[in-house]
């Protein structure tokens, strides 16, 4: 049987940077999302005793590496109890690689559609679990709206829930392009590097008033709590990415123009605040009634190639449409 998902990628509000289990993708902390409606991965999963291995076609291209697609494969297989090879073709109407989370809406699509063509039937709770053996960020892609994963300290204690659906709270995540191309040093070295640098303990410490701050400032409908912790635990995990020892500087002059850009609106009077993940390009937070000014004046920014606008978007869902 085949069946296609689609997932929505997320932008994290509280950062996860770091691991407590490097192979099952366990975080040191709690941390927090939204889900992005306007991007999206769509995969479709078949398996078949004709394929003789697993494949992966991503945006038309075929995939060589496929270590971290395979443990979530074999996972399923091990709870099916089967044997077949899968065929994978997925695509992102997005770019890939570039610090826009693909690997969130790719694992989180990947966990259901290949769960559902293996015969399972499984809850969140466990599709969130399977999701983040392929990428830690995915297990939040699993559901739409705001979302937290708990850290937990064993595979089946760590995996995301909702704090609220996609349309309890109309905030605008306006997704700034600077660079489309795939980053040199990707999350899994990045998380591996976080571990030896002093500064982490620092921001572990500090961390939790700025996930109260976002959790109840969600709950509570307040922007500036929300946005203000959001935008120091950016820089704040970016601090401890240039404090690594080789040093990852992810951001480009593109990346610091729109930063100032945004503390420039914000002294005018039109409150936004930005936060960026492990790529160049940056996330401006704002409220529907500022977000077709803030647009217009982003892409008055050197270096700004497009904007997009999202609102938290929906849970990963199965789909009728097919990629083959
Ligand atoms: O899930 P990974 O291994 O791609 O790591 C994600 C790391 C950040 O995007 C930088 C932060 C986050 O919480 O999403």
């Amino acid at each position: 049987m085949k069946f296609t998902a689609i997932s929505h990628p997320n932008i994290a509000l509280i950062k996860y940077w770091g691991k407590a289990d490097e192979k099952l993708n366990i975080p040191l902390n709690n941390n927090i999302s939204i889900t992005l409606d306007k991007l999206t991965t769509t995969t479709t999963v078949e398996f078949s005793e004709k394929y003789p291995k697993d494949s992966l076609i991503l945006n038309k291209k075929e995939t060589a590496n496929l270590e971290r697609v395979e443990r979530v494969l074999n996972e399923i297989r091990k709870m099916a109890g089967i044997k077949d090879k899968a065929k994978i073709v997925s695509e992102n109407n997005f770019p890939t690689g570039a610090g826009l989370a693909s690997s969130s809406s790719g694992f989180s699509a990947l966990a259901l559609a290949a769960s559902k063509a293996a015969g399972l039937n499984l809850d969140k709770k466990e599709l969130s679990i399977l999701a983040r053996l392929g990428s830690g960020s995915a297990c939040r892609s699993i559901y739409g709206g705001f979302v937290e994963w708990l850290a937990g300290k064993k595979s089946e204690d760590s995996y995301a829930i909702q704090i609220a659906k996609p349309d309890y709270w109309d905030l605008k995540i306006l997704v700034t392009i600077i660079k489309e191309d795939e980053k040199e040093v990707g999350s899994t070295k990045g998380h591996s590097l976080a571990k030896e640098n002093p500064f982490l303990e620092t921001r572990l410490k500090i961390l939790d008033k700025y996930l109260k701050d976002v959790r109840n400032g969600i709950k509570e409908k307040d922007f500036t709590k929300v946005g203000k912790a959001a935008e120091f635990d950016c820089i704040s995990m970016h601090a401890t990415m240039m404090t690594s020892i080789p040093m990852l500087l992810y951001w480009t002059t593109g990346t610091i123009r729109v930063i100032n850009a945004v503390k420039k609106m914000r002294e005018e009077g039109l409150e936004c605040y930005f936060t960026i993940d492990a790529g160049p390009n940056v996330k401006v937070l704002c409220l529907p009634e500022n977000a077709k000014k803030i647009e217009s004046k982003l892409r008055e920014v050197k270096g700004v190639k497009n904007v997009i606008e999202n609102r938290p978007g929906e849970d990963a869902r199965i789909s009728e449409d097919h990629l083959f």
